[in-house]
């Protein structure tokens, strides 16, 4: 393989969840730079359009949809949208995601809580693979990365209910691999650690940003363009022949917010 193509994803078309702020808008900025055709998706229409503007601005290719990831119908036409408006689906990055912050003390929360966390973490992830790879095996070329989470494999109190769920996310992709090989397929996670966006800062206070740093080797919290360089190298086809798998991008440490 010639290396300059290694990174290009030109002619490939991408959909992200959550793509209007944070690792989301990040990874659609860094697939469009690379030549995708990118579908943003958000909740916040506005958003998803704002981030369409700055991609078409840059020269890339991009269309914005409204997509809330706990409705059924909205991921059914994010699908169809990107299919309608760009031809295929290649690459699909489910960043969309919610829960943690340390508030999930058991007592506290409810199962009415735990559902709508499995449903934006897990079932949402599950029904656009299931929705998207039709369309990636046809085209003969297909990518899903999930964001997942440090804390799908730390262990600290509150943390329960966004932890597992990014734990089952990490584990069902690492058993739909199996699936999606024969089809050509590969779906792998990339696990943030602490990375400033909003949500992080909803819950950050520099005591904790200090305890943070004490475990982290690369003494820095993560920047969004951190995460979405592993967003890009599990989509392009230099990870040919990775799937499966679950990279944690970390600074090389532990970041819990106990
Ligand atoms: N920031 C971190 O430190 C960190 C660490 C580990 C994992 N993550 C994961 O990264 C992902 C992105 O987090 P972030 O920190 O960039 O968040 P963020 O708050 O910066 O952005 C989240 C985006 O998702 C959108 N959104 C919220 N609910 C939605 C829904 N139901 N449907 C569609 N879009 C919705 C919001 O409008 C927003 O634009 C999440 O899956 C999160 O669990 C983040």
């Amino acid at each position: 393989m010639d290396n300059s193509s290694l990174f290009d994803l030109t002619g490939k078309v991408a959909v992200v969840t959550g793509a209007g702020d944070g690792i989301g808008k990040a990874s659609a900025q860094i697939l469009a730079a690379a030549g995708a055709s990118v579908a943003v998706s958000d909740l916040n229409p506005e958003k998803a359009q704002a981030v369409t503007d700055e991609i078409l601005a840059a020269g890339g290719k991009s269309a914005a949809v409204a997509c809330n990831v706990l409705n059924k119908d909205d991921l059914t036409n994010l699908i169809s949208f990107t299919v309608s408006t760009f031809g295929t689906v290649n690459i699909l990055v489910n960043n969309a995601g919610l829960g943690g912050g340390g508030r999930e003390n058991p007592y506290n929360i409810d199962l009415e809580y735990v559902e709508r966390i499995y449903a934006i973490n897990v079932f949402a992830p599950w029904q656009l693979c299931k929705l998207a790879a039709p369309y990636m095996e046809k085209s003969g070329y297909g990518s899903i990365i999930n964001i997942t989470s440090m804390s799908s494999i730390n262990n600290s109190p509150s943390m329960a209910i966004y932890g597992s769920s990014k734990a089952a996310l990490n584990h069902m992709a690492s058993n739909l691999a199996f699936d999606y090989g024969p089809m050509g397929i590969r779906i792998n996670n990339v696990g943030p650690g602490a990375t400033r966006t909003r949500a992080l800062a909803s819950v950050l206070t520099p005591e904790i940003e200090a305890k943070m740093l004490a475990h982290t080797p690369i003494h820095r919290l993560g920047e969004v363009s951190d995460i979405a360089g592993a967003v890009l190298y599990f989509a392009a086809p230099v990870s040919a022949w990775v799937s499966g798998q679950t990279l944690m991008v970390n600074g090389g440490g532990v970041q819990t917010l106990d």
